[in-house]
């Protein structure tokens, strides 16, 4: 096929398949990439996904199965099953004294990811400032480009165990920011806030006028009897906090696909309007089973986060025996994220040096951000005993040429 040299793009490419100007300012998630590369390895010990290896809690999946047996397999409201936001306003009131009316106040998403980018496009004007967290989670920011927004990293330091300073945060706000994102419980560091550091941080909101996503995905994954707060609690915050949830990790259910969002119904509103049209709804079976989860006994939670403790417990004890590594002991989620610059390797030359001579999968802390430079992340959602051998894989390979 001849093809007209005026049709050829900046890249090299025929225009029309050429990306759009917003898709140009994202790339892909350095997750994926080191994933990708794992798949061509055998027998690669695969330490980077936030992935539960439990499987999904029995009477959560018969939930699921009678609905299917009932025909319940059409399409389900947009905003999600009513019995599960029932059961979502329910678990927000038990939990932390929150009311929510659940025929506005509550929407079913597919899973947080598309929470958190329906709550950006939601939000955003053309050139609307966002604070994201940094280190943080790989989604932020590209939703936020996305969106049309612009990041704004906030900084989070070892020194101050990954949580940010409330002058960063101040000095970070101008007269075009809108959103600040937090993340507590959090990926990738593990780290938590204590009352006075929700109570500061809702402050500047206030305050300043923004409007936080606060992405609790993690909440029930806490560990030594820490509390997590959730923002919405805290004075002049329900009206302005979307809170994002999601049943992925409380539960395993990475593949079904089944998040939330709380909020004040004329914020909520408007994520719901998004989803009419690009959705429809999230699946209707899935809704069923995180039914299922919600009603059920909840002892599997705290089994697997007892478990997830074991882990953390190994991971932490290991990591700091290997030479270059200092790991602080993670307060909540499943991740270690021990600093590696004694290594005297860019985070990316030792995951790809992981990879290649111990078949460990982890992330370059620089995935989640310029602050993410000099740590690597590890998740600990992985069983005991490839933990160990992964951990023994890694000791080899360090010491060897470390
Ligand atoms: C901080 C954080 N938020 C949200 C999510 C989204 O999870 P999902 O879309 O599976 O609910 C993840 C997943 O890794 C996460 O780490």
């Amino acid at each position: 096929m001849l093809v007209d040299t005026n049709d050829i793009g900046e890249c090299g490419l025929v225009s029309h398949l050429e990306p759009v100007d917003r898709l140009k300012l994202v790339k892909p998630s350095g997750i994926r990439q080191f994933f990708a590369l794992a798949q061509e390895m055998p027998l690669c010990f695969n330490l980077s996904v936030g992935e539960p290896d439990f499987c999904v809690p029995w009477h959560a999946l018969d939930g699921g199965w009678r609905a299917v047996k009932e025909g319940r397999t059409h399409y389900a409201p947009t905003n999600g099953v009513p019995e599960l936001r029932d059961a979502l306003a329910q678990k927000a009131y038990r939990d932390y004294g929150l009311n929510y009316d659940s025929n506005c106040e509550v929407l079913v998403t597919v899973g947080g990811t598309q929470a958190i980018f329906i709550a950006l496009m939601a939000l955003l004007n053309p050139g609307a400032e966002v604070l994201i967290p940094d280190p943080g989670f790989v989604v932020y920011e590209p939703c936020v480009l996305l969106a049309g927004g612009i990041p704004v990293h906030v900084s989070l330091r070892e020194d101050n165990d990954f949580r940010p300073s409330m002058d960063d945060v101040t000095s970070l706000i101008t007269n075009k920011s809108r959103v600040m994102i937090l993340n507590y419980p959090n990926n990738p560091t593990g780290s938590m806030l204590s009352y006075d550091e929700v109570a500061a941080l809702s402050k500047i909101a206030v305050d300043c006028d923004l409007v936080v996503i606060s992405d609790e995905v993690y909440e029930k994954i806490v560990y030594d009897g820490a509390k997590h707060y959730c923002l919405a609690t805290f004075p002049g915050m329900r009206e302005r906090t979307l809170v994002i949830n999601s049943f992925s990790k409380t539960y395993a259910m990475t593949g079904l696909r089944v998040g939330c969002v709380y909020g004040p119904k004329e914020l909520v509103s408007r994520l719901w309007l998004i989803n009419q049209y690009t959705v429809a709804c999230v699946d209707t079976f899935s809704q069923y089973v995180a039914l299922g989860a919600l009603k059920g006994p909840q002892d599997c939670v705290a089994e697997m986060v007892k478990e997830f403790d074991r882990r953390r417990h190994l991971v932490h004890k290991r990591l700091n025996e290997f030479e270059g590594f200092k790991c602080q002991l993670p307060k909540g989620a499943f991740y270690a994220f021990p600093n590696i610059r004694g290594s005297s390797l860019s985070s990316e030359q030792l995951a790809e040096k992981l990879v290649k001579q111990a078949s460990v999968l982890t992330v370059p802390g620089s995935s989640f951000g310029a602050c993410g430079e000099g740590y690597l992340r590890l998740s600990y959602a992985s069983s005991y005993k490839d933990l160990e051998e992964a951990l023994d894989r890694m000791e080899m390979v360090l010491k060897k040429h470390g």
